[in-house]
């Protein structure tokens, strides 16, 4: 079969390009365990009485291993313990090279869950528990941040994770 060669540098321009394509999702999925975010379980945001979500905060697993229940709301993230009163955003302190298992849901609206620098972006959905690990190396201050828009006191709505 006879194909232009000007068709033929298209043919072979796509091809690579969804080759490429295809190869840097391979490489986001086996070299950097890039998953889409799904949702662990599911749970009643007007029941959390019987839910680690009763008690949110930082528990420490032992070694540098810790998880964090928390939960978000307008417009404000309950983290247990380590929260202020209302409209104060919440504080958590770890060392450095910790590993955090972050567990968040929603009371009401979507909200995000985004820590700077580090590879964690959460939608945060009423009903649903989202769930992420994230490893701490260096000392700082890391915002976390509510980057999907849910009202009013949308921009007011973050914490920081301090890693000593
Ligand atoms: Cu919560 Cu934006």
């Amino acid at each position: 079969m006879h194909i232009n060669r000007y068709e033929r540098a298209w043919l072979t321009a796509v091809a690579v390009t969804l080759g490429v394509f295809a190869a840097a999702m391979l490489v986001g999925l086996l070299a950097f365990g890039i998953r889409l975010p799904s949702p662990v379980a599911r749970v009643d945001p007007n029941n959390l009485a019987n839910t680690p979500f009763a008690k949110p905060g930082l528990k420490s697993l032992g070694g540098a291993r810790y998880e964090l229940y928390a939960t978000a709301k307008m417009w404000q993230f309950d983290a247990g313990r380590e929260a202020g009163p209302l409209g104060v955003p919440p504080q958590i302190r770890i060392p450095a090279r910790s590993e955090v298992t972050f567990y968040v849901t929603s009371l009401d609206v979507n909200h995000g869950f985004y820590i700077e620098d580090h590879s964690i972006n959460l939608e945060v959905v009423p009903g649903q528990i989202a769930r992420a690990t994230v490893t701490f190396m260096q000392p700082g201050e890391y915002k976390i941040i509510c980057n999907h828009y849910c009202g009013a006191g949308h921009q007011v709505m973050y914490g920081t994770v301090i890693v000593e």
